[in-house]
This record gives structure tokens, C-alpha cells and sequence, in this order.
């Protein structure tokens, strides 16, 4: 540190030539990523609203307030306007929190969690935080939770069982249903990863898609993680929790007596956390409305297609499996995946690389244009090395 501090024009020509290096949504190179640029008027509303803590919600009753409609907000897109919650650090906060509640809820021998082997890895460190042993189940043809290897894996030391709604590398969608049902003759927990898909999959629905049940319409889920930085457009950090009932929240209820406020119940693992999030979440959720979010979506899922179709008239690549969502796996039989991700990477692509894909997620910040580039790159390195 100085001793003697700069203008801040000096530190902010500074700043400007340091994040030179960094990369850009604008430029189009990011896709390997599930966040985006921030909504223009969610900016706006965070920056007014910095000062908010919800970690002394005495202080800020009214931004605490802000906070809960938006959450409702969120059960109402997920079929379950009374849900409890938070908007919290990401969806490995959110993830940690279900299953701390699980956990809490549950008969102290049941120790285990059922995941399926595609699950986040932020189910790996909650379980290593919460003293859980995490079984990771097989999937099937179609990338999806294996509902008879999920049946084989539950005993009597379950404590829950985890779906996803939208899996990080592949977008796929477990069976829900069936895992519910597997959870309820057990008397289990049931957490749906929701994440990226719960942003997506309501308003695919709403467009018109065939879309499986995968949020508290099924009966046996208790919690669900959707993550309004990602397809919502939130500024970062905004995941978010939803629990079907109160109880269930107040299983990882912590006292905490000495805030300026006065006394309060914590239900997350921050103390001192971003009202500015929570409240720029419940502006853009009233601002795009249903409609302004199915416009999001739709503009997304018709670039993937355009994405799709590239990629099909490219000799030597094709896809993992066809995209239900905007994330696309693109793989390869005669050519060694890592090396065509590597010359990808060195043409300036952010992509990401899986054991055996390259993942693209189409986010609102690609267009177009970005794709062409793209699909004109890939062909250039497939036929480079040799498809
Ligand atoms: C399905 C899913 N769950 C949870 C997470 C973790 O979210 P975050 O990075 O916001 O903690 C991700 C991140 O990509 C994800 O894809």
C-alpha cells in the first residue's frame, strides 16, 4: 500500500491498463461461461443501492423486504409463489445451504447424498463442509440420473438425493418425477440443481416447448437452487434458494444477537451479504416481466439452433447429445477433443473443456455474428488437424 494515496484519475488509467487482459462479454469470445453482462437497469438499481446489508435486516427492513418478494417472485416461476428463501453468493452457496438443511433434517446415521455423476461440483465441497458422503450415480444413454443405479444406491444412511435441472456440461435434465418418488417411499430429502435451468426451462415452456416437471410442482421437492446471475441477468453475486417450507430454512437458523438492528436469525452462511443483489434481482424480475425473459430465452434457444446446424455440416465434429437447453457439447471420433479446445483457446475462444466435449453455452451476449466467427474457427482447426 502507499503511503501517500493517488488521484483517482491516475487509478483509474491504472485499473483500465490492468483489466486490459481480461476478457469481455462484448467481444463475443466468452463461450464456455454461464454468466453474461449485467442488464443495463439492474446496474443501475445495484449501484443505488450499495450501502444495503442484509446480514442486519433491522437496519434494512425494507431491503430485507425487497429481498423476500423477490424470492416469491422466484417460487412463482417455479410453482411455488409462498416458497421461502434467499438470494444469496451463487449457486454453490445455494447448493451448500440444501443440503446443510438436509442434512439437519435428517436422522443423525443418515449420511450420505445421492448425486447424479454430471452434479455441480459445489455438491462436492458442501458435502466435504457438512461431514456428508457424497455417491455419485451413473447416468443413462440420454446423460440423465440413472433411475434404477439411483434406487440400487438409497439405504437406510440416505440423507438426500440431488437432481439437476439443467447440468452443467450438457444442459440435460434429470427425471425429476421418478426421483421424487424415489425420495418420498424413502423419506428423503430431495434438492433440485436448478441453477442455469431455472432461468430457461419455465420460459421454454412457456414458448411452447415440451418441458418435464422439474421444480416444487413435483411433490417431493424441498429446495431448489436458480441462480439469477446466470440466464436472469443479475449482476454477480446472485444465486438464489427456495425452500418449500419455512421449517425447512429454519434447520440452518443461526442467532445472531449483536446487530445494530437488533438480534436476527441468519439462514445463510454469509453474515454481512449484498442487499444491492437481492434488490436489483427483484428490479429486473419486475422490469422484464414473463415476456421480456421468454424474448431472453427464445433469442438464446434459436442461436443454439443456428449453433446445432454448424456443427452438423463440419466433418469431424459432432454434438455430445442434442442440446435441450443453450449449452452445447461438441465432441469428436477422429479427433483428440483437448487439442481442437487447445487451438480453439489459442484463437481467442473461452471455451470449456470436459472429459470427452467441448462445452458452448449460448448466454444473451452472443449473437449472430459470434457464432459465424465461431463455426467458421472450428471448421478452420478441424480441418487443421486433420478431421
Ligand atoms: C448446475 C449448476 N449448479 C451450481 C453451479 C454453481 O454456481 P456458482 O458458480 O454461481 O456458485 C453451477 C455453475 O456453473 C451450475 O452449472
Amino acid at each position: 500500500m502507499f503511503e501517500k494515496g493517488l488521484p483517482r484519475k491516475a487509478v483509474l488509467g491504472k485499473l483500465e491498463s490492468e483489466l486490459k487482459e481480461d476478457f469481455t462479454y462484448n467481444s463475443g469470445r466468452i463461450l464456455g461461461s454461464m454468466c453474461t453482462s449485467p442488464h443495463q437497469f439492474a446496474r443501475q438499481v445495484y449501484m443505488k443501492c450499495l450501502e444495503k446489508n442484509l446480514g442486519d435486516p433491522g437496519l434494512f427492513c425494507a431491503a430485507t423486504q425487497l429481498e423476500q418478494e423477490a424470492i416469491k417472485m422466484l417460487g412463482s416461476l417455479l410453482s411455488h409463489p409462498n416458497a421461502y428463501g434467499h438470494i444469496v453468493s451463487g449457486g454453490t452457496e445455494a447448493n451448500i445451504l440444501a443440503l446443510w438443511a438436509a442434512r439437519n433434517l435428517a436422522k443423525t446415521r443418515r449420511r450420505e447424498v445421492l448425486a447424479p455423476v454430471s452434479a455441480h461440483c459445489s455438491f462436492d465441497k458442501a458435502a466435504n463442509l457438512l461431514g456428508l458422503k457424497l455417491i455419485k450415480v451413473k447416468l443413462n444413454d440420454r446423460f440423465q440420473m440413472d433411475i434404477k443405479e439411483a434406487e440400487k444406491a438409497v439405504t437406510k444412511k440416505t440423507a438426500a438425493i440431488v437432481g439437476v435441472a439443467g447440468t452443467t456440461g450438457l444442459g440435460v435434465v434429470d427425471p425429476i418425477r421418478e426421483l421424487s418418488e424415489i425420495a418420498l417411499a424413502h423419506e428423503v430429502y430431495f434438492h433440485v440443481d436448478a441453477a442455469f435451468g431455472g432461468f430457461v426451462l419455465p420460459f421454454l415452456e412457456e414458448l411452447g416447448s415440451n418441458v418435464p416437471d422439474f421444480d416444487f410442482r413435483v411433490p417431493g421437492v424441498c429446495s431448489v437452487t436458480v441462480d439469477p446471475h446466470k440466464m436472469g441477468l443479475a449482476p454477480i453475486p446472485a444465486g438464489g434458494i427456495l425452500f418449500r417450507d419455512e421449517e425447512m430454512m429454519r434447520s440452518i437458523s443461526t442467532s445472531v444477537p449483536y446487530l445494530a438492528g437488533g438480534g436476527a436469525e441468519h439462514t445463510t452462511i454469509s453474515g454481512t451479504r449484498s442487499g444491492a443483489s437481492a434488490i436489483a434481482v427483484w428490479a429486473l424480475l419486475i422490469h422484464l416481466g414473463r415476456q421480456g425473459y421468454r424474448g431472453v430465452v427464445g433469442r438464446c434457444m434459436r442461436l443454439t439452433s443456428k449453433l446445432v446446424d454448424g456443427i452438423r455440416r463440419i466433418n469431424g465434429v459432432s454434438l455430445k447429445t442434442n442440446p435441450a437447453l443453450n449449452i452445447v457439447g461438441i465432441t469428436s471420433n477422429e479427433l483428440d477433443i483437448e487439442s481442437v479446445a487447445g487451438e480453439l483457446r489459442r484463437m481467442g475462444w473461452a471455451v470449456s473443456l470436459f472429459p470427452s466435449y467441448i462445452r458452448v453455452v449460448v448466454m444473451p451476449h452472443v449473437s449472430p455474428s459470434h457464432i459465424e466467427h465461431f463455426l467458421q474457427d472450428l471448421k478452420e482447426t478441424v480441418e487443421k488437424l486433420g478431421g
